[in-house]
């Protein structure tokens, strides 16, 4: 059976979807991925970008606001694309327990998840937050403020120092999300991955969570991952053709039921 139509089946058969994805899902919409030849960690140093080092002095705080600007300059004008649009065609079938993202962009909620559909491991980037007071500013706004000369932007309130509602690495994950991350991930009958090196902890033990639960797991993905040995189908290529022929297949399958 190809593996578009055993994809299929076995969504068919699912009661419990879940849809892991990572910045690969949304290099269809413009966005780099970081891992990838010319991604953002080929341009940057990630051991620059890591929490402790935001904290630790200005300069750092104003290279990090550089990359969260260069991030954002592409995040901003982004749509949901091919991809993000057949994951949420599963929801409206019914079809989809929850999708568990990396990423920051935001195209989840914008192909027209209910929030509570959608998990954010790694936070946003559409939000800034004071690490001081907590207190929360449009993204857009701080934006602004980076293009009238801010280099490291500061609350209006406490004076302390803003940073994207982003989870940098050293930083704590948020606790909400990660533990109904990892209890749907171990409820999940389907785990599909799509667009994800799957070498970033601990997003990258869910699918070994689902897989150790019983659950069939689906890589699609460009590259290899660490994890292709253990998936029960690896479906390599591009997110936004392969995932509009599963749905299609889906939608085929679900009218001859009928
Ligand atoms: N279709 C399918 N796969 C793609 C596509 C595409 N159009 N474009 C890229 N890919 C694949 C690449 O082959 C790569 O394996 O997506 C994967 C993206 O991997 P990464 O760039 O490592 O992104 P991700 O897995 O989301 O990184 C996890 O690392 O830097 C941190 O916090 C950051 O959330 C991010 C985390």
């Amino acid at each position: 059976m190809n593996p578009i139509d055993q994809a299929a089946e076995w969504i068919l058969a699912s009661r419990r979807l879940v849809v892991f994805t990572g910045a690969g899902l949304s290099t269809e919409s413009g966005i780099p991925d970081f891992r990838s030849p010319g991604g953002v960690w080929s341009r940057y140093d990630p051991a620059d970008f890591d929490f402790q080092n935001f904290l630790a002095s200005e300069a750092s705080r104003e290279k990090y606001w550089q990359l969260a600007t260069e991030m954002y300059a592409a995040i901003r004008p982004a749509r949901p694309n091919a991809a993000h649009q057949a994951v949420y065609e599963l929801d409206r079938l019914g079809k989809l327990a929850a999708v568990i993202t990396q990423n920051i962009d935001g195209l989840h909620e914008r192909a027209g998840h209910a929030p509570e559909k959608i998990i954010e491991l790694h936070g946003t980037a559409l939000h800034v937050t004071c690490l001081q007071c907590g207190k929360r500013y449009e993204r857009d706004e701080i934006q602004q403020r980076l293009e009238q000369g801010i280099k490291s932007p500061v609350c209006d309130d406490c004076g302390g120092p803003l940073k994207p509602a982003t989870i940098s690495f050293g930083q704590a994950m948020p606790e909400r999300e990660t533990r109904e991350a990892y209890r749907l991930s171990s409820l999940a009958d389907l785990f599909m991955v799509i667009g994800s090196s799957l070498v970033v902890q601990p997003a990258a033990s869910l699918p070994l969570a689902a897989k150790r639960s019983g659950a069939r797991l689906v890589i699609i993905n460009r590259d290899p991952t660490p994890y292709d040995d253990l998936a029960d189908l690896v479906i390599p290529g591009s997110a936004g053709p392969i995932l509009s022929s599963l749905v299609e297949r889906v939608k085929e399958r679900l009218k001859d039921q009928r």
